[in-house]
């Protein structure tokens, strides 16, 4: 099934499939953080992800959230629509952590209601910088039209994600999610929703669940994964 390799990020591997429009997405085992400034492998870690992606993106598409996914292959790796991805990090934040703390000073774990939604430009060697929208449509990333639809998908995906979540026993604290264009110029959602891109604290103990224990060297990094893994799959 899968034939040339595309494109390697941080933690995936984009394959060429006999169809044009499809591509096959592999979950490696990497992990990164501070752009690339601290790297590591956990085993497991790129099944554990691919699935957990895949419970979640299900539930959403039952809720008639566009994405690029198709099927499953195996563990590792999903057949996907082929889509020109939107160089934007599309955040939203339910409480307040991560660099939003560093940046203006908001206590830890502050709720925040409404929610913040953060764009940051995908660009490794800027940093990922956060941008408003004027930034966005002057580097051609969007229309104005299309950031006012992607904020709109980002809320009901934000209120799905915040309700799965709180039935496994988990606060999502914040998350990060990318979009594509679809051959016909469909925004859909794209890459994965895992602990490598989510906040995730245990409701009851506030313990962390996600690739924080890796950025702040906690350690139990895959124990903390399997045991995400574990809660969805259960509630399947
Ligand atoms: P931040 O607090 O570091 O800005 O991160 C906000 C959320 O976005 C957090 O859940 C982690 C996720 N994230 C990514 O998935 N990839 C990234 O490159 C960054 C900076 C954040």
């Amino acid at each position: 099934m899968k034939q040339e390799l595309l494109y390697e990020g941080k933690a995936k591997q984009i394959y060429s499939t006999a169809n044009p429009d499809e591509v096959i997405i592999y979950y490696k085992d990497d992990a990164t953080a501070g752009n690339g400034a601290k790297k590591a492998q956990f085993e497991d870690k790129g099944r554990l992800n691919s699935e957990i992606s895949r419970m979640i993106y299900i539930d959403l598409m039952k809720n008639d959230i566009k994405t690029h996914l198709i099927k499953s292959v195996n563990e590792r790796e999903q057949l996907c629509h082929k889509v020109d991805i939107i160089l934007l990090e599309a955040i939203v934040r339910n409480i307040a952590a991560g660099s939003l703390v560093k940046r203006i000073g908001l206590e830890e774990g502050k709720k925040l209601n409404p929610p913040i939604l953060e764009f940051c430009y995908k660009e490794d060697s800027f940093n990922d910088p956060l941008i408003n929208d004027d930034h966005a449509v002057a580097l051609g990333l969007a229309t104005h039209e299309e950031l006012d639809f992607i904020r709109g998908e980002m809320r009901k995906i934000n209120d799905y994600l915040k309700a799965l979540w709180l039935e496994v026993g988990i606060d999502l604290v914040d998350f990060k999610i990318e979009f594509g264009r679809m051959k016909d110029g469909t925004i859909v959602l794209a890459d994965e929703i895992s602990p490598d891109t989510c906040r995730l604290w245990d409701s009851k103990t506030g313990e962390k669940l996600d690739k924080d224990r890796f950025r702040q060297d906690m350690g139990g990094v895959i124990e903390a994964y399997e045991e995400i893994h574990r809660r969805l799959k259960d509630r399947t």
